[in-house]
């Protein structure tokens, strides 16, 4: 597989149940508050230029997006915001197991559709999280790069960003697939999920490279998994950063 892959651990417990939504489980918890702190920090970066549609990618595969995409989208929720939470994964898509809803239409019925005009209400569904809904997937289609580059999505986000505060996306890892980067620059920003202990750095790297050449904005990244070195047994953690001090490596 590719250059970074060596340390990648492919991890399938959010596919077959769901991202763990620390954020409605455990809401007074000290990681329901660092996703608040990260939505927070998100926001504020909003100032001049607002941001209505953002994404969080890894270099890799398995290194917390959906956990980290699905309790922000919460956290944003929590505070009166109009969300729509979108699972443009469509390779590894996890969004209908996380709230237990139907996958059989969602983003790829869509983007698939000969209708002309299309009635987006029609394939968003509720989360059961108040100001929260979603757009799955939808069926897995053969070529997910083709319709993640289309005028289609364009249309899509264009119209979906007049109808809700902030949108998020779940998408895939950068290095793995070439469908992340067309999408990205689409977005109004984007923020880098790096796994502590996993992620290699010269990975983390050349995802923030692939970023900058198609002029995405990165609005910072998540260190995940903080907690884990020091704290042996108690895995989760989350840290937000801006700048590029780990990623750029000076
Ligand atoms: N901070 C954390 N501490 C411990 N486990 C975590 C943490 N963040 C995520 N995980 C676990 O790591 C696994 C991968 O997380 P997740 O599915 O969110 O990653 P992903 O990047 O979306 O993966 P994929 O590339 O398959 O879409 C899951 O089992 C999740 O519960
Ligand atoms: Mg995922």
């Amino acid at each position: 597989m590719s250059l970074f892959s060596r340390h990648s651990k492919v991890d399938n417990e959010t596919r077959l149940h769901g991202a763990k939504l620390i954020t409605l489980a455990e809401p007074k918890g000290p990681i329901a508050e660092q996703f608040r702190t990260i939505q927070t920090n998100i926001g504020f970066m909003g100032i001049d230029h607002p941001i209505k549609t953002l994404a969080f990618t890894s270099a890799n595969i398995s290194e917390g997006k959906s956990t980290v995409t699905d309790n922000v989208a919460i956290a944003w929720a929590q505070m009166d915001k109009r969300v729509l939470l979108i699972d443009a994964d469509l390779r590894r898509p996890t969004l209908y197991s996380t709230f237990n809803v139907s996958n059989r239409q969602g983003l790829t019925s869509i983007l698939t559709s000969n209708e002309n005009s299309i009635n987006v209400e029609d394939f968003v569904q509720a989360s059961g999280v108040d100001n929260l809904d979603i757009l799955t997937s939808g069926p897995i289609p053969p070529n997910p790069a083709q319709l993640l580059n289309s005028n289609r999505l364009q249309a899509f986000i264009d119209a979906v960003e007049r109808q809700y505060d902030i949108v998020i996306l779940d998408v895939p890892p950068l290095l793995a697939v070439s469908d992340t980067q067309a999408l990205m620059r689409k977005l109004d920003g984007v923020v880098l999920v790096v796994k502590n202990g996993q992620t290699e750095k010269l990975a983390a790297k050349r995802a923030v490279e692939l970023l900058r050449l198609s002029k995405t904005r990165i609005l910072g990244y998540v260190m995940n998994d903080v907690g884990r070195d020091g704290d042996a047994g108690y895995g989760y953690g989350y840290g937000y950063g801006y700048g590029y001090g780990y990623l750029e490596d000076k």
